[in-house]
């Protein structure tokens, strides 16, 4: 049997360490604030934002809600943003994506003040990442390293294969392995012989976007999986992108989903507000 990479538990720690951290500042006085923005009616997105509001109340994180009609324009988005960052009381600013399509959102990204930009998107921060400097790390990632270092997933050393190149899991995800001293691999849609290079993967990060799309073939034996994917399927349970039954029996430990990765990007935005908030 595989280890289970178990992202509620892990998930329920860290908000746990979180509510701590909190709790003592309020002690000194000292408060946490998250701005979370939405703009118009996407359906994942409100559950998303939802839960990054329920996860705000379980560790004590104040929470500003802002739920705009898809109408705004992105003068007005920009306008409530620089608002935020000059007031002192916010520690940190979330704009859910995705944006509609009238709004430019590498310019919402570039708005947001570096200092407050808690999901790590902002150049600033990317860029600090790249060097191996301080600064807020993308909450997705950044729960993915949390998970295989709390789970006693060595990563130094490792074939690490990462399937996807967006900027907010691939990417990112390569250099948070890299930093980790694993000897990263980056695929997406143009890569030949996907398969083999999969095949290569002592620890392989799928974040590609199709339900069940790695089945064994793509494993090797005793491999690590995690598997970043989330979809909900015709009979309405949740998939990731793995087809976990066809991949659980050739591998040392694998995250499921639901249950996995999904939950550390929040646990991993809490932190990164209580990290600013101490800053
Ligand atoms: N949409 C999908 N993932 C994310 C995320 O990590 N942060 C934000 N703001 N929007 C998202």
């Amino acid at each position: 049997m595989a280890q289970l990479i178990d992202g509620k538990r892990i998930s329920a720690e860290i908000k746990d360490e979180v509510k701590a951290r909190v709790s003592a500042m309020k002690a000194e006085g000292k408060s946490v604030c998250l701005a979370v923005i939405l703009v118009g009616e996407d359906p994942a997105s409100k559950v998303y934002v939802g839960n990054k509001k329920k996860a705000c109340e379980y560790t004590g994180i104040e929470s500003l809600s802002y739920e705009l009609p898809a109408e705004t324009t992105e003068e007005e988005l920009l306008g409530l943003i620089h608002k935020l960052n000059a007031d002192d009381k916010v520690n940190g600013i979330l704009v859910q994506f995705p944006l509609p399509i009238h709004i430019d959102a590498k310019k919402v990204i570039n708005a947001i003040s570096p200092l407050k930009d808690v999901d790590g998107f902002h150049p600033v921060n990317t860029g600090a990442m790249l060097n191996g400097d301080a600064g807020f790390l993308p909450c997705t990632p950044a729960g993915i390293i949390e998970l295989l270092k709390r789970s006693d997933v060595d990563i130094e050393g490792k074939e690490c294969v990462v399937i996807g190149r967006s900027n907010i899991v691939g990417k990112p995800m390569s250099v948070l392995l890299l930093r980790e001293n694993g000897t990263v691999t980056i695929t997406h849609s143009r890569t030949k012989d996907l398969k083999e290079v999969c095949k290569r993967a002592d620890i392989l990060v799928a974040a590609i976007g199709r339900p069940k799309f790695i089945n064994s073939e793509y494993i090797k034996e005793g491999a690590v999986v995690i598997d970043v994917g989330i979809h909900r399927m015709e009979n309405g349970k949740l998939c990731g992108d793995v087809d976990f039954d066809d991949v659980e029996p050739h591998v040392s430990a694998i995250s499921p989903v639901p249950g996995g990765v999904g939950p550390m990007t929040i646990a991993m935005l809490m932190k990164n507000c209580a990290d600013s908030a101490e800053m």
